[in-house]
């Protein structure tokens, strides 16, 4: 019977030191070292304790006071709270217990501060401040943390969250820097799916009629639409290799204006078939000859280019205001747009005769005075290529280009070419999963790129759209 009582007071002491250890078991490996030891020392103190009132129930008052001293002592000495039965496990239990509180991810998993130790350089302050989320539905969770501690920087904080990734049990993170000092942490359980890898798909019923500035023509990686201003620019460069979604979205950049009559739009199809059939009948005019027939193809830019000029020169929608956007694209004095489709084949003067070399340098020559002298007389170039380098774009003509859209391309040159330099941590071209077709990255007037997507409308979506246009003009000028 004693051996029996023996026994169970052995197992009692041993559960209880296991027990100790118990909620730690999620969260170890993250302590710092010094922490642990703390903790250990804690564990086997309460379990020599309790080991004693097992055996010597009597002890209690002696046990009581020694404790009583301890506590006093500590005033002094901080560490000799660590002998105190439970002591640090009630300290520990406070964040571990609730798990997703603030503290303990800020603290205990992303090790962002020290724990609540007044031997640590803190002095057991918490001069941060943490708002957390746990994850919710959509397998994210939020950390809001702001500190003004000089060490704690942007980098930092990114390795932290890199750190804590596995105790968070995150596959990926995000971190959104608010302000100085102030940090929006994203977990993911999963990688999260990009916005923009779902095709956007539109009807013609879909489209708004054009307003004179804006088309609207896809998505923001953030969800939002994403517009191009024609006002005030001279020249859009589109770049990207063969089947990007080049004329796909050109397709959204260009049907609005050829559905209005506030625009008239050139369309020069260097690749020679059927992509921009759709919008024959709606161009002011339509050539999908240039390859073969390039004399036609430099007569008519320089044609362009002649009446861009006059309109420089006369400014026939003011006679007083010499900038065409101060008063607007209208249907008496329309917005000019020039798309010219796989432009290389009317700039490129590899492998051609010296004839065609001279009609290839009259066509570079009318397209620059285009985009050089275009932006206040209405007048503007889109250029879309396969071949964003000097040969296919003069580089003349692109630094004057100051829209550019980079769909993928595999090359860091080809990226350069269309956007150059890009800075460190931006969206690149190179970067654009191949089956996202009609992803791009644009340029920003801050100099820093943004991903988006065009919207896809097929042809003939296109070409319907622009029948029942026709159709709504030819009403509306009879009812006139
Ligand atoms: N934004 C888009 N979303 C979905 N599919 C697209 C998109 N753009 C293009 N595509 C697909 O890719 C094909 C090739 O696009 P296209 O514009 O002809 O390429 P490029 O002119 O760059 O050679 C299209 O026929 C279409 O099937
Ligand atoms: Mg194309």
């Amino acid at each position: 019977m004693e051996i029996l009582t023996l026994i169970l007071k052995i197992a009692a002491v041993v559960g209880l030191f296991t027990l100790l250890f118990l909620p730690l078991a999620k969260v170890t490996a993250w302590d710092d070292d010094s922490w642990y030891v703390r903790y250990t020392v804690s564990a086997v103190a309460t379990t020599a304790w309790l080991g004693l009132l097992i055996f010597f129930p009597g002890a209690i008052i002696t046990c009581a006071v020694v404790w009583a001293i301890l506590l006093l002592c500590s005033l002094r000495v901080p560490a000799l709270r660590n002998l105190l039965p439970f002591w640090r496990w009630l300290l520990a239990l406070r964040h571990r217990i609730k798990g997703d509180s603030p503290e303990f991810i800020v603290e205990r998993v992303l090790g962002l501060r020290p724990i609540e130790d007044a031997p640590t350089d803190f002095k057991g302050v918490r001069d941060y401040l943490a708002a957390y989320r746990s994850y919710d539905d959509s397998g994210e969770a939020l950390l809001e943390f702001s500190c003004g501690i000089s060490g704690v920087t942007d980098d930092f904080v990114e390795k932290k969250a890199k750190d804590g990734l596995g105790a968070m049990g995150a596959e990926t993170y995000k971190i959104e820097h608010l302000s100085p000092g102030h940090w929006l942490l994203h977990f993911y359980k999963t990688e999260p799916k990009n916005p923009l890898d779902d095709p956007i798909e539109l009807t013609a019923s879909d489209l708004a009629d054009w307003d004179g500035k804006y088309v609207t023509y896809g998505l923001t990686e953030a969800g939002e639409p994403a517009r191009l201003s024609y006002a005030q620019t001279s020249g859009i460069v589109v770049g990207g290799v063969p089947g990007a979604g080049k004329s796909a979205g050109a397709t959204l950049l260009t049907l609005p204006l050829l559905a209005s009559p506030k625009a008239s739009v050139a369309i020069f199809d260097g690749k020679g078939g059927m992509d921009w059939a759709w919008a024959e009948k709606a161009a002011s005019l339509y050539n999908n000859d240039c390859d073969l027939d390039l004399p036609t193809a430099t007569e008519q830019l320089e044609n362009l280019a002649q009446r861009c000029v006059e309109d420089l020169k006369s400014h026939p929608w003011s006679d007083a205001d010499p900038d065409f956007w101060h008063s607007g694209a209208s249907a008496l004095h329309p917005f000019h747009l020039v798309v010219i489709d796989e432009c290389q084949t009317v700039f490129d003067i590899t492998g051609r005769s010296k004839e065609d070399k001279a009609l290839v340098e009259r066509c570079k020559r009318a397209v620059a005075t285009i985009v050089r002298k275009g932006r206040s007389a209405g007048w503007c170039v889109m250029l879309l290529t396969q071949k964003p380098t000097a040969d296919s774009i003069p580089t003349n003509i692109r630094d004057n280009c100051v829209v550019r859209f980079a769909l993928r391309v595999t090359t860091r040159e080809a990226a350069e070419a269309v956007l150059g330099s890009i800075p460190e941590g931006d969206p690149k071209p190179t970067e654009i999963p191949a089956p996202r077709r009609g992803g791009a990255v644009v340029q920003g007037e801050d100099g820093h790129t943004q991903s988006v997507r065009f919207a896809y409308l097929p042809v003939t979506e296109a070409a319907k759209a622009l029948e029942s246009s026709t159709l709504e003009t030819v009403v509306a000028g009879l009812e006139e």
